[in-house]
Formats: structure tokens, C-alpha cells, sequence
């Protein structure tokens, strides 16, 4: 059986600001409904939806309220119902996340585990623990040292004194796997959406889930790190793999090829093959793309990782290099005219990668990070609970620009909710399209060839300049010159990122050439 999702080409849509259809300034479902056409057209296999379920929205969705339902500003089960509908008619798979290591604190469960108090059934669904005191007379402590993700303490106190666990926001209350009930209700959630027809799932914080007995302090100076690789008691604790063994267990008893993606920043790259061992989940996310500096010896040494940790286990590669949590990379790589030439080139060498590739909204249009966001507007958690030193993830999450002109560029009628820089209708998907060399082009044109033949391995080929990679994938032969300089190449290119003459690519730039 061909497997979709080995080699497919996955585009992350994160509902807020994707494309807002009824006009109150935040994306929504039937936002993403009008733009399938677009994203068929794009090339791409499937999307995926960041959360859409009932919430707060105090961590944009990942503070999910009720796990099976939509959240009013994005619609209602009708109509996601109708956008897995209309997806699947254009020929796309459609992945949602999934939030299984905490849920919101408007959660029915937190509310009745605040009202049963402490020692109750309800209160051991989440982590609940007596603070400490050091001495009779000092004051109570939390439980142990761990701190929040996003800044400040892990643990929040309640009325009757007990804290609970919140590895992210306070509002963001830990469940606790090693409550049977736990897993049960998160077997029903998996159900509810795969019987709605979804094609898998994101799942989100995978490595969190379970604690190290007994929740040891991890000493000094270490901070919880998301998006960091250090094990701790908190990440990556082995008994978490029981969670996705079961999982696939129920994936399998699905028909159709459903799958489950895993987001597990661990230690190693062998640390995360564990998530994606033939009984486990079928992918993890490989983000070392994603915090590469934009440089030869870098992405080599990150494709060949990737390509022996997943061969280990015989699982597909993934590549990533950019998502809702990190600057985006054309303003990683130094913004402006260089830093896009170089975003570009990046994107022509993911893409001729054997595996999944995973895009995140807007990179097809080289959209930069906002850094000029008023402050008054930010909404990460980070922004606050870092007290007010972490600018947090706001600036890769502005609205997309569709139109040249409109109150938000034609994401909606109204102006969205974070504001776009003024130039952004320049680099709309209207000024974009059918433009020969625009950035959404280029995507176009990739993708495009990539569907016509999708690498089967990786082949490298010897080049006599060390800042120049080129390989050959089974179907094409793709060169990437990381240095500033020109270099010659042979061939015709079938795509390049850049303008070539007289047989060579400038800097910053990659092309495909037929083998
Ligand atoms: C998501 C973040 C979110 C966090 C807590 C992550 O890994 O990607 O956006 O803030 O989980 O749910």
C-alpha cells in the first residue's frame, strides 16, 4: 500500500489568521472554505488545522475548553463537517491537532476538580499537590522547582492551597496520564474526529504528557524549554510511548490511512525515532530545519541526520522551516532582499527532500515576522508571563494578505486581530499570482514538479565549492548555493529561485536540473 503521507506536502493553517469569512476580524472555518481552491492550486497534499475548538483562546486555541466541539469565532460542527467535505472533493487530506497534555482551565473537569477540592476523584485529572514549607515559619512553596514554558512558575496555587501543574499558561492546567480516565476520554476525542473523517492528527506538546514519578525538582537553573532539547522530568519520560501505542492501535482500526504526527522537541534526533517506531505514531516533526542557520554545512549535516535516525525505524522524514511557534525563517535568515533570496532558496532544497514536507501559511508568499507590533496588542502568554520581556510568537501570526488593498488585505472585510504591516498588500497572494519569479510562483512551480515525481532518496554529489550542496533525488538533481557568490552549474534548470544566466546561480539561490 502507498502510504499518503510518507512523501506528502502538509500546509499548516492556523484558523485565526488564515481567512476570516464573516467579517469580525478573526479567520474562521468558512474562511478556509472559500480558500480551497487556492490551496489545491498551490500543489500541496493536505492541511492541517492549528486548534479550532472551543476556547478561550488564551494561548490561541491551544487552551482547549471542549474537546469536541468548535469554538463560536471559528463556526460550528456543520461547518467543519463541510470543510473536511469540501477538502477531500479537491482531493486534500485534512489533519487537525490534537491538545492532549492539558486542556483550558474553563475545561469542565478543572472547574468541577476546583469545586470537589482536594483528595477528590475530579482533582486527579490534573496535577494537584500540597506546596511545601521549608521551615514552620517560611512561606509555602510550590510543589518543586519546574517552571512554565512561557515564564514564571509551573504551579498556580488555588483557593483551599493545593497548586496545580501548568507547564504552560496558568490557564492551561496539565491532565494527568496516569489517571486511566485520562486516556479514556482522549481515546473517545480521537473517535469523535476520526468518525467526522479526518485523516489524522498533530499532536501537540507528544512529549509532555507523562511525569516522572514522584515530580522531582530538576535543581538549578534549568527552565522548562519547549522548543529546547534538554530531557527533563516533565519531557520525553518514557512511559509516554505507552500513549501512542495505543493510539495507533486505534488509528489502524480506522479505514483509509489515518495518521498522527508528533511534536516532540527531545534530546536527539534517536530520542525522537522512539516516537515513530513501527507500533507508534507514523511521524515526529524534525525541526532542526527550523533553527538552522542558513548554512551548507548545516543543512547537510541535518539532512543526513534526519535521514539515518528515521531509517533506524523505518519511518518518513520530515522537514520543517517554519510554524506558528518560530520567527519566520525570511526574517531569520536576515530579512530584507537577502534574507528572502535566501528563504527561497531554502524552500527549493526542503522541498526536493525525500519524506513530508510541512509548510506553515504565508511562507509561499516570503511574508517576513512583524517585529513592529504594538505591544498593547500582543496576545502570546509569553508576552505577559516573561513579564514583559519575551515579545512571544504574535509576529508569525498576523493575518495573510490576499488582495493588493482592503481593511486587511482581503483576509476579511474588517480589519484583522493583529494589524498588518502597511506594505503587506505587495506581497499578497493577488500581487503574487501569475507573476513570473514572485515567491507564491515559485512555490507553484515546485510543488508542482515535486507531485510530477516525488523523491524517492538522497544521492549527494560532489561540488569543489563548500558552500554549494547538490544532490540527486531519484527524480532530480538539486543544487543550493548557500554562499554570496555565483557558481557555474550544468543543465537546464527546471525551477530556480533565483535569475540564472550564463550557466551559473547566483548566491543565495538553489535550482532543480533533470538527471
Ligand atoms: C504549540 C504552541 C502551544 C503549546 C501549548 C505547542 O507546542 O505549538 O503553540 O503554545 O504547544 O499547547
Amino acid at each position: 500500500m502507498r502510504h499518503w503521507w510518507k512523501d506528502a506536502v502538509i500546509y499548516q493553517i492556523y484558523p485565526r489568521s488564515f481567512a476570516d469569512g464573516n467579517g469580525d476580524g478573526m479567520g474562521d472555518i468558512a474562511g478556509i472554505k472559500s480558500r480551497i481552491g487556492y490551496l489545491a492550486g498551490l500543489g500541496i497534499d493536505a492541511i492541517w488545522l492549528s486548534p479550532f475548538y472551543t476556547s478561550p483562546q488564551n494561548d490561541g486555541g491551544y487552551d482547549v475548553a471542549d474537546f469536541r466541539d468548535v469554538d463560536p469565532r471559528f463556526g460550528n460542527l456543520t461547518d467543519f463537517d463541510g470543510l473536511v467535505k469540501a477538502a477531500h472533493e479537491a482531493g486534500l487530506k485534512v489533519i487537525v491537532d490534537i491538545v492532549p497534555n492539558h486542556s483550558s482551565s474553563e475545561h469542565a473537569w478543572f472547574k468541577a476538580a476546583l469545586a470537589a477540592g482536594p483528595g477528590s476523584p475530579e482533582r486527579d485529572l490534573y496535577v494537584f499537590r500540597d506546596g511545601v514549607k521549608p521551615t514552620s515559619d517560611s512561606p509555602e512553596l510550590p510543589p518543586n522547582d519546574w517552571r512554565s514554558v512561557f515564564g514564571g512558575p509551573a504551579w498556580t496555587q488555588v483557593p483551599d492551597g493545593q497548586w496545580y501543574l501548568h507547564l504552560f499558561d496558568s490557564s492551561q492546567p496539565d491532565f494527568n496520564w496516569e489517571n486511566p480516565k485520562v486516556a479514556d476520554e482522549f481515546d473517545g476525542i480521537l473517535a469523535f474526529w476520526l468518525d467526522r473523517g479526518v485523516d489524522g492528527f498533530r499532536v501537540d506538546v507528544a512529549h509532555g504528557l507523562i511525569k516522572e514519578p514522584g515530580l522531582p525538582s530538576v535543581g538549578d537553573g534549568m527552565d522548562v524549554e519547549m522548543l529546547g532539547t534538554t530531557r527533563s522530568p516533565y519531557f520525553d519520560v518514557d512511559g509516554v510511548h505507552d500513549v501512542y501505542r495505543r493510539w495507533r492501535r486505534i488509528l489502524d482500526s480506522y479505514p483509509g490511512d489515518r495518521m498522527a504526527v508528533a511534536e516532540a522537541w527531545v534530546e536527539s534526533p534517536e530520542r525522537r525515532a522512539n516516537y515513530v517506531r513501527p507500533d507508534e505514531l507514523h511521524q515526529a516533526f524534525n525541526f532542526d530545519l527550523l533553527t538552522a542557520d542558513f548554512s551548507a554545512e548545516t543543512f547537510r549535516a541535518v539532512i543526513d541526520a534526519e535521514l539515518a535516525t528515521v531509517g533506524s525505524v523505518d519511518a518518513p522524514p520530515t522537514w520543517v522551516l517554519s510554524n506558528h511557534d518560530r520567527p519566520r525563517y525570511v526574517t531569520r535568515y536576515g530579512d530584507g532582499a537577502v534574507g528572502l533570496a535566501k528563504a527561497r532558496a531554502a524552500a527549493l532544497a526542503m522541498l526536493a527532500l525525500p519524506g513530508s514536507v510541512y509548510l506553515y501559511q504565508g511562507e509561499e508568499l516570503g511574508l517576513p515576522e512583524v517585529l513592529d507590533l504594538p505591544d498593547h496588542l500582543r496576545q502570546d502568554p509569553t508576552w505577559h508571563r516573561s513579564g514583559f520581556t519575551e515579545k512571544g510568537r504574535d509576529g508569525c501570526r498576523v493575518p495573510l494578505p490576499w488582495q493588493r488593498s482592503g481593511p486587511s488585505f482581503g483576509f476579511g472585510a474588517v480589519e484583522g486581530w493583529l494589524p498588518q504591516p502597511t506594505d503587506w498588500g505587495d506581497r499578497s497572494v493577488a500581487a503574487q499570482d501569475q507573476v513570473a519569479g514572485s515567491t507564491l510562483e515559485l512555490y507553484r512551480s515546485a510543488l508542482r514538479l515535486r507531485r510530477r515525481g516525488v523523491p524517492t532518496g538522497l544521492t549527494w554529489l560532489s561540488t569543489d565549492n563548500p558552500d554549494v550542496l547538490a544532490f540527486d533525488n531519484g527524480r532530480f538533481r538539486c543544487v543550493v548555493n548557500f554562499g554570496s557568490t555565483p557558481t557555474p552549474v550544468d543543465g537546464e534548470a527546471l525551477v530556480s529561485s533565483a535569475d540564472m544566466a550564463n550557466g551559473t546561480l547566483p548566491g543565495h539561490s538553489a535550482a532543480w536540473f533533470p538527471v
